[in-house]
């Protein structure tokens, strides 16, 4: 969707667009001095750490690093794509968005998205009606009646109940002049394979509405009302309809996620509408498929933490390990709550309680405690093989963990369960980590809205430094890549900044903040602001340039200087004098460069 004319309606938007009336029609702010402050809508605060710089069109928060412009605030506090903040901004303004050229390859699709969305809108209606208004549901209520469903329940979720007919929906929607096509696209039908006509797919049974997180309906599931099966039926996948990025419930579920500050996920949707029932609403179920990565980006929308809460049998033991699996190298705060006496959480609240049920939430096992639980449950430790098989299980799972001291705290807990000296436990976790194909550098990470804040020290520091005066003036970029190309950082945030700025300069474009945090990825657009927000230090701003470019420098060729002094050592080893000595050579030009600093 690039063109000129959306160019020019994001940079209209853009210019037409106050920062400090956007903050301010969400939160309070006061003025102090060129920012104006206010208390943190994406954390919880008391004292008021959260800034706009309205003639840099910036806002940060140095609590929790949340940080950008005006399109990425709309963002955040509305939860929709940066291109989506523009878009109800823009209707804000009054601003219209630039006609699309439609082909009519494309006009063909909108109008099928536009039929499957009509017709799915019309089964949960029909459906609905059916369960609540006519005695054909009476099975449906006797039986979600015998489960303990409330009518504000059914209601809530718009439970429906497909009459135990071949075909009453059928007949009812050509009836309305849904075309026979459209009900089999969406699944709501299919071909009778001798003679014509169609045949309802669900057929009595409960109907569970399933939506977007738009909360516009997209598939069903159906339950029978006894032991028969398939126990359930889904929708099969159609355009609308993809179990690996569907989470039942999240359309309900995102604010109360939001408040409480991590997200429940569930196996069944039984589990999740009782769970809710309950009174716990931040809580959403899988679609009868395995968590996958695009659950997890969904969820990391709205919060970092992220509490599975599967059944507590042997299959919902491996779903739940398959799944942190997955979950592990996005960055989400994992934990587990075990369901005691091999219920699903369905029965369990039923039967003990909301508060019983808020009470395991709040014991839940952080991730490498329940992964190593499980590992000793499942793998003897009484052997020197089985110890080591355990530590080879728990590499990759502690190498998700970043926190230095929460790393040691757990190499700590697996030496004690093992009885192993916990100097020998680190070295094995860190020599099978090494063996389980890390995490690349750059490799995408889902977005973490309140991402833990990244490690920070003089060096990063520095770099924001230069960072932040090279988007002041540009022109130092010139002199800045012969001393300090972008390679030399090493941290891949601040690289991939540098490198863009870079590319703008040589392009001979003037860096511009707003298509910045457009193209930057998430993280390099927070720290590009975070560099464009913090305070200089004192000494004015060229003198801190100098002194950051100076540490950046030290630190580039103090890696370097490691780098030939180890080649060299390899390089004697091997007997290969030439080479050690044009390593060494090398070393002493660089600590040369070094004093000269
Ligand atoms: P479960 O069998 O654990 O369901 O399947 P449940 O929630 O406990 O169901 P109740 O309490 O007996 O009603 C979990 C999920 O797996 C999918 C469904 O999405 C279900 O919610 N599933 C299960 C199917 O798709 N088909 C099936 O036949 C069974
Ligand atoms: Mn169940």
């Amino acid at each position: 969707m690039h063109s000129a004319a959306m160019d020019a309606f994001v940079a209209e938007v853009d210019a037409r667009t106050d920062i400090l009336q956007v903050v301010q029609s969400y939160v309070p702010m006061k003025r102090r001095g060129n920012r104006y402050w206010g208390c943190c809508p994406f954390h919880h605060e008391k004292t008021p750490s959260f800034s706009v710089v309205p003639d840099k069109g910036f806002f940060y928060c140095f609590g929790c690093h949340a940080g950008g412009n005006a399109f990425k605030f709309i963002s955040l506090i509305e939860n929709v794509t940066y291109f989506e903040a523009i878009k109800m901004q823009a209707e804000k303004l009054g601003i219209p968005m630039p006609e699309r050229e439609r082909t009519p390859e494309q006009q063909a699709r909108d109008a099928q998205y536009a039929n499957l969305r009509r017709v799915n809108t019309m089964a949960r209606d029909f459906f609905h009606n059916c369960l609540t208004l006519t005695r054909y549901g009476e099975p449906g209520r006797q039986y979600l009646a015998g489960r303990g469903i409330s009518e504000a329940t059914i209601k809530e979720f718009s439970l429906g109940f497909a009459p135990a007919s071949w075909d009453m929906l059928s007949k009812a929607f050509l009836k309305r002049e849904v075309p026979a096509q459209v009900l089999v696209e969406a699944g709501l039908a299919a071909e009778r394979r001798q003679g014509d006509g169609l045949y309802d797919r669900f057929r009595g049974r409960v109907i569970i509405p399933i939506a977007d997180i738009r909360g516009r309906v997209v598939g069903f599931g159906g339950r029978v009302l006894d032991d028969s099966k398939p126990k359930y039926l889904n929708t099969p996948e159609t355009i609308l309809f993809n179990k690996r990025r569907l989470l039942f419930g999240l359309d309900r579920s995102h604010r109360a996620i939001q408040d409480a500050g991590y997200a429940i996920v569930v196996e069944g949707y039984m589990d999740a509408i009782s769970v809710f029932e309950g009174g716990v609403h931040n809580v959403v179920a899988t679609l009868g498929t395995a968590f996958t990565e695009d659950h997890a980006k969904l969820l990391l929308q709205y919060t970092p933490n992220i509490c599975f809460c599967y059944d507590s049998d042997a299959a919902g033991q491996n779903a739940t390990i398959r799944a942190l699996g997955i979950i592990q190298h996005t960055g989400a705060n994992v934990r587990v709550i075990v369901v005691p006496d091999g219920k699903d959480p369905d029965e369990f609240i039923r039967r003990h309680g909301a508060d019983a049920f808020r009470q395991l939430a709040r014991d839940a096992q952080d991730l490498v405690t329940y992964r190593l639980r499980y590992a000793l449950a499942h793998i003897p430790a009484d052997s020197p093989q089985g110890k080591s098989e355990i530590v080879r299980a728990m590499a990759p799972v502690l190498d998700g963990v970043q926190d230095a001291s929460k790393r040691l705290e757990y190499e700590k807990q697996i030496a004690q369960a093992l009885l192993l000296d916990e100097g020998i436990v680190r070295t094995e976790l860190r020599r099978f980590a090494r063996q389980e194909a890390p995490v690349s550098v750059g490799e995408e990470r889902a977005p973490v809205r309140q991402a833990a804040p990244r490690p920070d020290n003089a060096v990063l520091a520095a770099g924001r430094v230069v960072i932040g005066a090279v988007c002041h003036t540009p022109e130092r970029l010139a002199e800045l890549s012969g001393e300090l190309p972008p390679e030399a950082l090493q941290d891949n945030v601040q690289r991939e900044i540098l490198q863009y700025l870079q590319g703008e300069y040589s392009a001979g474009r003037t860096p511009d903040m707003a298509q910045a945090t457009a193209t930057l990825s998430e993280a390099a657009s927070d720290e590009l602001t975070r560099a464009l927000t913090e305070e200089n230090a004192p000494g004015g701003e060229a003198q801190a340039y100098a002194d950051s470019v100076r540490v950046l420098r030290r630190d580039w060729l103090t890696r370097q200087r490691e780098a030939h002094s180890r080649a060299a050592n390899a390089a004697s080893q091997q007997g290969d004098a030439a080479r050690a000595m044009q390593e060494l050579s090398a070393v002493r030009t660089i600590t040369q460069q070094l004093q000269s600093l």
